[in-house]
């Protein structure tokens, strides 16, 4: 069924656990979420953002209606989030597509301009009804910045901001800059473990890892005992998808129906799905 992504994350966090939430572009990955969370008998979380959004010829309601069905027949718990949501546009569509959270991000402003504009949404948000995650810090590795840009400590979130923003927006989550950065295609990234527990210690909200393709799965089940309740993945689905598609093109040149490679490529993406979940209830209950 679909359920509010608050929430799965307030039970997750109340346990030291966390939830998978999975970026998703087309129908095939919803379906391969939806199945992989299926087969682990978990709640996930499906989220849109707004770069999909773009790519879908800026249009969100189509992909969201698919996530909408999905979740609503689906035998596991599923959420429906819109994810680094910049354009206030897009923000706004979000209760009447039928998402129960959003992530809005303003974290490309200087900090005086990202709390101001992360506390408008905020009280937006909850005047909807809707659960709403910020960042502070930069995370990094979007719109073809270099991912490496993330690694360097001053990019880092600063505990004290990190206080200070949660209690002046009143966001329900934070996301943070801890050594993470997006679309990494491999497992190389260090996350600053020593920097995750005093956010944790200062943060009166559930945090949010960014950019989790990119982490060994040690320092994910790690980060989850640290205090990360909501794990953010999409690259890795997509190395799963397209090295599955490649390889059966590589094998086929005569294949032409695109039910065939999309076949094999949502079944690759559901079981990545269901590795990354099971990775992730490594850590529950210690
Ligand atoms: O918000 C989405 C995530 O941070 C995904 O990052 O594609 O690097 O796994 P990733
Ligand atoms: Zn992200």
């Amino acid at each position: 069924p679909l359920v509010p992504t608050g929430e799965l994350i307030t039970r997750a966090a109340a346990a030291r656990a966390a939830v998978a939430a999975f970026n998703v572009i087309t129908l095939e990955h919803i379906e391969a979420v939806v199945a992989g969370a299926e087969t682990a008998g978990s709640p996930v979380v499906l989220q849109v953002s707004e770069n999909a959004v773009k790519f879908r010829y800026g249009r969100l309601l189509p992909l969201a209606r698919a996530a909408v069905t999905a979740a609503e027949r689906a035998a596991v718990p599923v959420g429906l989030h819109l994810d680094h949501v910049r354009s206030d546009d897009l923000l706004r569509q979000a209760p009447d597509a039928g998402f129960g959270s959003v992530m809005y991000d303003a974290a490309r402003l200087s900090y005086a301009d990202n709390l101001a504009a992360t506390r408008a949404a905020a009280d937006w948000a909850h005047a909807q009804g809707l659960w709403i995650e910020a960042e502070l810090g930069e995370i990094g590795g979007k719109d073809g910045r270099p991912p490496l840009d993330a690694h360097a400590p001053g990019a880092r979130t600063d505990p004290d901001r990190a206080r200070d923003f949660v209690a002046g927006t009143g966001v329900d989550a934070l996301a943070v800059a801890i050594g993470s950065a997006h679309a990494m295609t491999s497992r190389t990234a260090v996350l600053d473990h020593a920097l995750l527990t005093r956010l944790s210690a200062v943060s009166s909200v559930p945090l949010v890892l960014h950019g989790s393709s990119g982490v060994p799965d040690e320092q994910l089940v790690a980060a989850v005992g640290e205090g990360i309740a909501k794990v953010n993945v999409g690259t890795a689905l997509n190395v799963a998808m397209t090295g599955a598609i490649r390889e059966f093109l590589a094998a086929r040149p005569e294949a032409v129906d695109s039910r065939a490679y999309l076949g094999v490529g949502r079944e690759a993406m559901a079981r990545e799905v269901g590795r990354i979940i099971g990775v992730l209830s490594r850590a529950d209950g210690g």
